[in-house]
């Protein structure tokens, strides 16, 4: 048994008396005769003090290396200065294991680099933050759904057809035949919908995206629920409320962590219904109005101002560095840099990028799908999420219920844009309930309706009016903590071209 241990997020309620605690260390600086040792054991960040008039500790503080694994006991301190509001006088240490050289170290490390110690970077404050606000996200979209009746049915990973689309499934050798990873789970939770009414299912999805964006991961996870009567609106009504209660959940429980992840708040706390809806063919003539090209070219000129800007504060910060005496303030100093580095960096390639996506908006042809760059013009356009609808048929999956009985040229889709850029973060739709139709969009797109033969039965025996939606953690994730890259919204991401561990 490990000895009775206090966790430092309640310290505070041992101030005045004596605690242990047991963690990593994080970093340490000596200040003469005291050693201030930082420590976090995965609930938060403790000072810890060692002075120099106790021999053994502060020896033993002196040889400790950053992520050693410790135990340290003393007397609890409460102090408005020290982070999470007090600090232990060191009376004992006990190292478990000293760490090798640490190789993070306070310097500013590329991102590959962190990519490729991935297993270690999770450590940082930071990537944690990330990985309790992923938890809240979670909790709460599967709280949102339980709260409401919906049973939670889990799917199937490996499937013989396709579920979404054909051009982006990964393969797997099945005794000698070949299956695919699931693209979604919503074919097979249309059953369950058939026989409990109101159904989730939450697991990894899996897509072969041969693109390098910032948006895709080739393995993410969705939560996906599916509902009996109900026609697009109610699946609209549901994703909106499901969101808001998501960013209530991360703004209620999750603010330090947002803080640590630099995320502005303002923008969360504007989320309320209703969010706007807007049909696609309203997208596509919004996308290539003269209005729209000189807000855009407007934008691009205060965002070149801007970086011209960010350009000149890091020159200024490279020159303090250049001058300032080692220690703690030239570290923060350090990680301010490379911070301004990375996003002066990236919005480089942004701004360079622009002009073009300019042009694409303003030669947008119904039909076609909104690409990437669309989606950021209409999502920047508002400050909540946007719902699009009514998408071409062309554009969408094949499950997607045609307007008119049938006859119509678009599909009673949505697709929900989140706000700031991010783009699409939940796709759904009112599903086909139609045989007939069914059965010709499924040729349509080239596949063989003798594969869906089970799909094609609920709509045979007792077929009803249905829809649902997806909604990608990893993406909502990116928005909510106002993420460059979707990478750092997984614990180990896999992309194109990258897959380190
Ligand atoms: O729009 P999608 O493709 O919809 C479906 O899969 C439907 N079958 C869902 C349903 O109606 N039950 O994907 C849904 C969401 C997207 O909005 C996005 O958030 C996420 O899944 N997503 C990805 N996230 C990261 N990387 C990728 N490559 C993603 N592809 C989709
Ligand atoms: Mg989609």
């Amino acid at each position: 048994m490990i000895r009775p241990m206090t966790l430092i997020k309640d310290l505070s309620q041992k101030a005045g008396a004596e605690a242990t605690i047991a963690g990593w260390l994080l970093g340490k600086r000596s200040g003469g005769k005291v050693a201030f040792l930082l420590v976090r054991d995965g609930t938060g960040v403790c000072q810890c003090i060692a002075e120099a008039g106790n021999p053994d500790v502060f020896s033993a503080a002196g040889e400790l290396t950053q992520e050693s694994s410790l135990e340290v006991s003393g007397t609890v301190r409460s102090d408005a200065r020290a982070p999470g509001g007090c600090e232990i006088a060191v009376s004992d240490i006990r190292v478990l294991q000293k760490a090798e050289d640490y190789p993070i170290s306070r310097k500013a490390h590329g991102v590959d680099f962190l990519m490729s110690h991935r297993h270690l970077w999770l450590r940082s404050q930071r990537q944690a933050a990330i990985l309790r606000i992923r938890h809240t996200v979670i909790k709460a979209s599967r709280s949102f759904f339980d709260n409401r009746d919906f049973t939670l049915v889990d799917m199937p990973i490996l499937t013989p057809g396709v579920g979404e689309d054909a051009k982006s499934l990964f393969s797997v050798d099945y005794y000698g035949e070949k299956v695919f990873l699931a693209q979604t789970g919503q074919l097979y939770l249309e059953s369950a919908c058939m026989a409990l009414r109101k159904v989730y299912c939450f697991g990894p999805t899996f897509r072969a995206e041969k693109s390098k964006t910032r948006r895709h991961l080739s393995e993410f996870w969705m939560i996906e629920p599916e509902i009996a009567f109900a026609e697009l609106d109610d699946v609209v009504a549901l994703a909106e409320d499901m969101v808001c209660s998501i960013v209530d959940a991360v703004l209620a429980g999750n603010q330090a962590d947002l803080a640590l992840v630099g995320r502005d708040i303002a923008p969360l706390m504007a989320i309320r219904k209703p969010f706007p809806r807007i049909t696609y063919t309203e997208a596509a003539e919004m996308l290539r109005s003269e209005k729209t090209a000189k807000w855009l070219i407007d934008e691009l000129e205060r965002d070149r101002a801007e970086f011209q800007k960010k350009v000149k504060e890091l020159a200024t910060l490279d020159q303090r560095l250049a001058q300032a005496a080692k220690g703690p303030a030239r570290d923060r100093l350090q990680d301010q840099a490379s911070e301004l580095r990375e996003e002066i960096h990236d919005l480089e390639a942004d701004l360079a990028a622009r002009p073009e996506h300019i042009r694409l908006a303003g030669t947008f042809e119904w039909g076609k799908d909104l690409g990437g760059s669309d989606e950021t013009i209409i999502s920047r356009m508002h400050d909540r999420p946007v719902f699009v609808t009514d998408y071409p048929k062309e554009a969408k999956a094949f499950y997607m219920k045609v307007a008119d009985g049938g006859k119509g040229r678009t599909v009673r889709n949505m697709d929900l844009l989140a706000p700031e850029g991010y783009g699409e973060i939940i796709g759904g739709s009112q599903r086909e309930e139609d045989p007939e139709v069914l059965v010709a969009r499924i040729r349509e797109v080239g596949l063989d309706p003798a594969n869906y033969a089970w799909y094609l039965d609920l709509r045979r025996y007792g077929s009803v009016p249905h829809g649902g939606f997806g909604l990608g953690i990893e993406r909502t994730l990116s928005w909510i903590c106002g993420l460059r890259h979707v990478r750092e919204a997984i614990p180990f991401p896999r992309m194109m071209a990258r897959m380190d561990m």
